[in-house]
């Protein structure tokens, strides 16, 4: 199994709810490597282009006021199976069906604000981490 890299990220309800360090405590008790770390306001063409999937369904133009509503600490993690093992640790993405012990399961009632954020596959992870870092920025 090869070193993976991830991009996640706390949401704003999650830092306005003061959960960054339960969140982090977490991620480095896991054992991920933390190789890159910022709190910041999304701009709102950066949101636009992180969910660019997304758009034209009805719930996209409340995801982008709510990512860009408050600041977010955005990561990079890295680790063996880094992508589907954040995304585990994170639960589904209704936290209705989160399972306990899952940052979802555990912080979040709504599927609006739904507290973490995470890649889904290998080819999204290398997207978000460029749309939100540059090289400089990352540890090597
Ligand atoms: P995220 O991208 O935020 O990590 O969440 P995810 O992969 O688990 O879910 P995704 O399908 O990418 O959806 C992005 C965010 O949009 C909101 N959403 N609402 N009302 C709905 O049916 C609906 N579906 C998705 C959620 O806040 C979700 O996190
Ligand atoms: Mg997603």
């Amino acid at each position: 199994m090869a070193t993976e890299r991830t991009f996640a990220m706390v949401k704003p309800d999650g830092v306005k709810r003061n959960l960054v360090g339960a969140i982090l405590a977490r991620i480095e008790a896991k054992g991920y490597r933390i190789v890159g770390l910022k709190q910041m306001v999304i701009p709102r063409e950066m949101a636009e282009r992180h969910y660019g999937e997304h758009q034209g369904k009805p719930f996209f133009d409340g995801l982008v006021s709510f990512i860009t509503g408050g600041p977010v600490v955005a990561m990079v993690l890295e680790g063996e199976n880094a992508i589907t093992g954040w995304r585990g640790m994170m639960g589904a993405t209704n936290p209705k069906d989160a399972a306990p012990g899952t940052i979802r399961g555990d912080f979040a009632t709504t599927i609006d604000e739904n507290v973490a954020h995470g890649s889904d596959a290998p080819a999204t992870a290398e997207r978000e981490i460029g749309i939100f870092f540059g090289e400089g920025d990352l540890l090597d």
